[in-house]
């Protein structure tokens, strides 16, 4: 079923162009990915979607009925945890949580149990007198999600949510997300690391100056690249002869000791093994790279996901 559709949206800023006729949707219980570099329009979408900014023109249904930003029920269904963390760094993990909770209107013993809720997904139980001002970035990030998942929304949209946080609370972050999908909350996550995207998102859009480029599972939308596979090598022993012989296979690139080749369509890796030995070539660090999103945007729009 579809939790929330966007039709031709459009938002202008002065003379920007912020989203030019997007559409997408969004099914219930999925996790959404918006991958898109800076400025493509993944921010100004999640402000729109929660009421925070109105499109120019176009229209959004959540859950099949026009989505109305003063209509209160529609607004507990929606939660959003802001690119830009928005906590008062003087007060606590708790006391942030108690505020936040009672503006959507919670209160008594539904406030505090959702403190404690929010607390635990957030992994901060143990913080939670701690003012926010202590926290890591990692900390800070996952008590501005926390926030968001005070009224227990549906639809849960999380902006770069990762962005500044180290490894570890990077993998914590992922963990509370796919836990709260498992749950059958739905994500719209928007990054710009299309690793993320691609380990995380059932669907996945790509975007770029306000228009969706793409929408697919990360299987449907490789499918687009053209069948080749890039396999980078070392060895010390290469020569230019080498290099010359081994363009057979597709298109080389040598730097230094190191190797890359992009593949022929007709690419076998049998021969490919092969020749190295004939050649008697000592080569190690043998990797091949599998298509990705980046490829993919690189293809699509003749520039780098991230510049
Ligand atoms: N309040 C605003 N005033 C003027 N221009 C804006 C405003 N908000 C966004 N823009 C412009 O609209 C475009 C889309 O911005 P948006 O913040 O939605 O992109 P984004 O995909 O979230 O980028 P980032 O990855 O950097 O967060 C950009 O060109 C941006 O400069
Ligand atoms: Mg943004």
């Amino acid at each position: 079923m579809t939790v929330l559709t966007a039709e031709n949206l459009c938002k202008t800023f002065g003379t920007t162009r912020a989203l030019e006729d997007l559409s997408l949707s969004i099914e219930e219980g999925s996790f959404f990915g918006l991958l898109g570099p800076n400025g493509a329009g993944k921010s100004t979408f999640m402000n729109i979607v929660s009421g925070f900014l109105k499109q120019d023109s176009g229209s959004l249904a959540l859950q099949g009925e026009e989505l109305d930003p003063n209509n209160i029920e529609q607004k507990k269904l929606i939660g959003l945890s802001p690119q830009h963390i928005a906590l008062y760094k003087e007060l606590s993990a708790e006391t942030n949580l108690k505020l936040f909770g009672k503006l959507y209107g919670l209160s008594g013993k539904k406030l505090s149990q959702q403190i404690e809720y929010a607390l635990e997904v957030a992994q901060l139980s143990e913080r939670r007198k701690s003012p926010v001002k202590d926290f890591s970035g990692g900390m800070k990030r996952r008590l501005n999600i926390a926030v968001a998942l005070m009224h227990k929304p549906k639809i849960l949209l999380c902006d770069e949510p990762t962005v500044g946080v180290d490894p570890q609370s990077r993998n914590a972050i992922f963990d509370t997300l796919l836990s709260l999908k498992e749950e059958g909350m739905t994500i719209v996550y928007s990054t710009h690391y299309m690793e993320e995207a691609e380990r995380l998102c059932d669907q996945i859009a790509i975007i770029d100056v306000g228009k969706i480029l793409r929408i697919g599972t990360l299987d449907t939308l490789l499918q687009e690249l053209p069948k080749s596979n890039i396999i980078r090598a070392r060895s010390a022993s290469l020569d230019e002869a080498n290099t010359t012989t081994f363009s057979k296979f597709g298109a080389v690139t040598q730097d230094g000791s190191s190797l890359e080749l992009r593949t022929n369509e007709d690419f076998r890796l049998s021969s490919f093994f092969k020749w190295t030995e004939d050649q008697g070539l000592d080569a190690t660090d043998f990797q091949i790279a599998r298509p990705s999103l980046e490829d993919l945007f690189l293809h699509l729009t003749g520039k780098d996901l991230r510049e």
